[in-house]
């Protein structure tokens, strides 16, 4: 699963022709599947949805939801709203609003529990900072957001959550996480997941790499175990770049 995160970029004319690219690119492709999804800010939600809803395949989402489904919340959009708008998923708890807009494991295991009662699926991020990650606090920080962000979470809900870890040392600022790095965080990750949901359903919930990930990077990440897909910033934002990113990491 290889999921575009454009955070806040592109306007409508730039989703169009984006879509029109990648669209030509996909149908062109003879290699095997990959679910290939895109989170864009909500007013081009609907221009890519219009594009991409009906292809197999290609997923829609948005960069948050709040929990609640309506009221005096200014500048926040339900879960309800962003599947009209025809999101079929939604990031939670991505490390920039984290980071700079006062999102905790708390509100994050809110959105994360509201985003799945109303079917959509939750892309939920967890991630040490720099400073966690040199004095070796990264598996502290990860079962800490994993067991707060996932609160109230249950086996029902599981075939709708997928993980992302995401390391905000790594984010944007070309330093990916080695294959070792990011193929150790993942086994833990997974480990963490089966003391919460048990062993099989831990083994079910797909593991998403984000940071610098790029098409030059992604095979070798895509060959550890437990690394099942990428959440993509940069990378995502130009058809050609992503689509590549996606070539080179379908070897599993
Ligand atoms: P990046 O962003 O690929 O630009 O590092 C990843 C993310 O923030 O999801």
């Amino acid at each position: 699963m290889f999921i575009g995160n454009w955070k806040m970029n592109h306007l409508k004319a730039d989703a169009e022709n984006f879509a029109a690219q990648f669209l030509k690119l996909y149908k062109a492709s003879t290699t095997g599947a990959a679910d290939v999804g895109f989170a864009p800010v909500i007013t081009t939600l609907p221009t890519l949805a219009a594009s991409f809803g009906k292809v197999p395949g290609i997923l829609v989402g948005s960069q948050n939801v709040h929990w609640l489904e309506s009221g005096a919340h200014t500048g926040e959009i339900s879960a309800a709203m962003v599947k009209e708008a025809g999101a079929t998923f939604a990031i939670i708890g991505h490390s920039e609003r984290r980071q700079f807009y006062g999102e905790t494991d708390n509100t994050v295991s809110l959105r994360t529990k509201a985003a799945i009662s109303a079917g959509l699926r939750a892309i939920v991020c967890v991630g040490e900072t720099k400073e966690e990650f040199e004095s070796g606090r990264t598996e502290n920080v990860v079962r800490t957001q994993l067991i707060g962000s996932l609160k109230g979470i249950d086996a029902a809900d599981l075939p709708l959550l997928t993980i992302a870890y995401e390391p905000v040392w790594a984010i944007g600022t070309g330093l990916t996480a080695t294959p070792e790095i990011a193929g150790e965080v993942h086994s833990f990750t997974r480990k963490v997941l089966a003391e919460m949901f048990g062993q099989d359903n831990a083994g079910n919930i797909k593991i998403l790499y984000g940071g610098s990930a790029k098409a030059d990077n992604i095979a070798a990440l895509m060959a550890c175990q437990d690394v099942d897909g990428a959440l993509v910033g940069g990378a995502s934002l130009q058809a050609e770049s992503f689509w590549k990113l996606v070539e080179n990491g379908r070897t599993k």
